[in-house]
């Protein structure tokens, strides 16, 4: 398995699952009307709000707006990454995935099996029944652990081990120990144990394979505390998460993740009854992490110590969060007492006063307005003017409308800035949503009516004629509505499952699967839909030109000529609203 995957394969693939077999399968639906139904897997709900659509092959919820194709759904139900999910499809279906030789999908796959990684991993897995060998061996280390609350039960969870004392404890192949970072090799050329006197923590990927240690000393006087393996061709710092592996493996729906800073944390919770919490290998989380995590849940809570070095950590996880918000995805920040983490703090006050903080843990918007107050400074109007400029540096980083508003009004709250009409419009200059009025509902406007029925019929598209003209129409949703038919007019063949995973990761994809989830109550039957994707086209024209005449007639008012071109339009339009 290497290399990338074709475009045509990953089309021909969705072309052939059906994504109601594949849904079925793990969530029961019923058939009602065209779509089929369920209660969503993805929010708790009584009432089924979830459809799946044959004809169109997808998925939505119209509850939590979760949406997307088979691969998708596989995602984020079976919490798969992209490559897991073709592999699983191919396979239902019976066929071989044709990789290819490219780099842009290698950095998708965490370790790519390679006939090197395999043995290192074979070996690095070797080294560690060795340590849960030892560990079962060493009154040392079982006291130390059971010092620390943790029972054998949840050490054989985590697969923690035990290396003992001395230079030269591990055999095997030497160039593979040398190459997994297990084994030292001196100027000299001899080569000695990495891990001594320690207690061992397998880093896993998300199959399980070990891929790294990490390494606590059991004597105090003994340093460094941790000790990790090097980067080596199957562990890449950066992208790795612990406890991941054993979170999946524990829940199967997982309500929220826990992200903390260290093993024992991880495996204190554990311990505790909170089997999904995971740390960061020493390291600042990134947005790739972050990702990686919001994928599998909507809601990560950040558990950092209160100390200052916790409060950088956070503010560093907080600036990696921000563009990775998407509708129905919540991040909040946990501090725990001054001295505390989240293993001493379970220990010492149990569960469910853990769980009490945790409800009470500040939400992004509250952690990231009380990180750019200054003390004092917003009561003078300097001070404002700095609070709200950087305010808007982060604000510019959110894609997410109705989180830039809850921050936006939570920063109106603050007395100083309530009582500063310059800076409250300042503040609300940097959004156009108004969310004190309800949405309105969604209505067929002829733009959205001619994506969804082009979205459920894409051959629609060849008897638009050219449309390109539209673009400078000031008609929401036109600029949706050409991207698609750009995207048939390239392929005149496309399925609608193939166009509407092209908009994947695209700026529209929410709003264009909300659109297509719907089914106009004026279409009955298939073959009327033809005439009303022409009768949709055709009312857009008129918009148009009622926009074309306004800036015509405002040119004419500023005192400006209209050239011969202009003139003509301007006069057919007059000539049409005649009639
Ligand atoms: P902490 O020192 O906060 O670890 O470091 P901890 O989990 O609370 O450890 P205990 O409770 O004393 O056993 C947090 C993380 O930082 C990395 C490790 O990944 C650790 O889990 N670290 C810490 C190192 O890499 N090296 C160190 O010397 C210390
Ligand atoms: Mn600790």
């Amino acid at each position: 398995m290497a290399g990338s995957i074709p475009r045509p394969f990953i089309d021909d693939l969705l072309n052939r699952v059906d994504i109601v077999e594949i849904i079925d399968a793990r969530v029961p639906l019923k058939k009602k009307g065209r779509e089929y139904w369920a209660c969503c897997p993805f929010h708790d709900e009584k009432s089924p709000s979830f459809s799946v659509s044959q004809n169109k092959q997808f998925y939505h919820c119209f509850g939590c707006q979760q949406h997307g194709n088979a691969i998708g759904f596989l995602m984020e139900y079976d919490h798969m990454d992209f490559v897991e999910s073709i592999e699983t499809l191919a396979q239902h279906i019976g066929v071989e995935i044709p990789y290819e030789k490219g780099q842009y999908s290698q950095s998708r796959q965490s370790t790519k099996s390679t006939p090197q990684s395999e043995s290192l991993m074979n070996t690095l897995q070797q080294c560690s029944e060795y340590y849960q060998r030892q560990l079962s061996q060493s009154p040392e280390a079982i006291d130390y652990l059971e010092q620390r609350g943790i029972s054998g039960q949840t050490s054989k969870n985590f697969s923690i081990g035990f290396a003992p004392k001395g230079w030269n404890n591990l055999s095997g192949d030497n160039t593979h120990l040398i190459d997994s970072g297990m084994l030292i090799k001196n100027d000299s050329g001899k080569t000695y144990d990495r891990f001594r006197h320690r207690l061992m923590f397998p880093i896993r990927d998300r199959r399980g394979r070990t891929i790294a240690f990490g390494g606590r000393v059991i004597d105090p006087q003994d340093n460094p505390k941790y000790l990790n393996s090097p980067e080596s061709p199957v562990f890449h710092k950066g992208e790795e998460i612990y406890g991941l592996f054993e979170l999946k493996k524990a829940n199967t729906q997982i309500d929220q993740i826990f992200v903390t800073e260290g093993y024992m944390d991880v495996v204190a919770l554990a311990e505790h009854g909170i089997t999904t919490a995971v740390a960061t290998l020493g390291t600042a989380i990134n947005d790739h992490q972050i990702e990686k995590l919001f994928r599998l849940s909507r809601k990560l809570v950040f558990c950092f110590d209160a100390d200052k070095a916790g409060r950088k950590a956070a503010w560093r996880a907080l600036e990696n969060s921000l563009s990775l918000i998407k509708e129905g995805r919540i991040a909040r920040f946990l501090f725990l007492p001054e001295g505390h983490d989240p293993d001493t703090f379970i220990k010492q006050f149990g569960k469910d006063t853990f769980s009490q903080q945790v409800e009470e843990a500040s939400s992004l918007s509250k952690f990231l307005i009380d990180g750019l107050l200054t003390e004092g400074e917003i009561l003078s109007m300097e001070g404002r003017t700095t609070f709200i400029d950087k305010l808007i540096v982060y604000l510019s980083r959110i894609p997410l409308e109705p989180l830039k508003n809850q921050i936006i009004q939570e920063s109106e709250k603050l007395a100083a800035i309530k009582n500063d009409t310059h800076s409250l419009d300042r503040l609300k200059g940097t959004t156009k949503i108004d969310f004190s009025k309800p949405m309105p509902e969604q209505h067929w406007t002829p733009a959205r009516l001619a994506i969804n029925l082009l979205l459920q019929k894409p051959a629609l598209a060849q008897s638009t004629g050219n449309l390109e003209d539209l673009a400078e129409a000031d008609i929401p949703g036109i600029e949706l509505l050409l991207q698609i038919l750009d995207q048939v007019h390239e392929q005149p063949d496309i399925s609608t499952q193939n166009l509407l995973d092209r908009f994947a990761g695209h700026e529209n994809e929410a709003h264009l699967y909300k659109i297509a989830a719907m089914t106009p109550a004026m279409l009955n039957e298939t073959d009327e839909i033809k005439p009303m994707f022409d009768d949709a086209i055709k009312k857009l024209r008129p918009k148009y030109a009622e926009s074309r005449f306004m800036k015509l007639q405002e040119k004419l008012m500023s005192g400006h000529k209209l050239d011969e071109n202009e003139l003509h339009e301007y006069r057919q339009i007059l000539r049409r609203d005649k009639k």
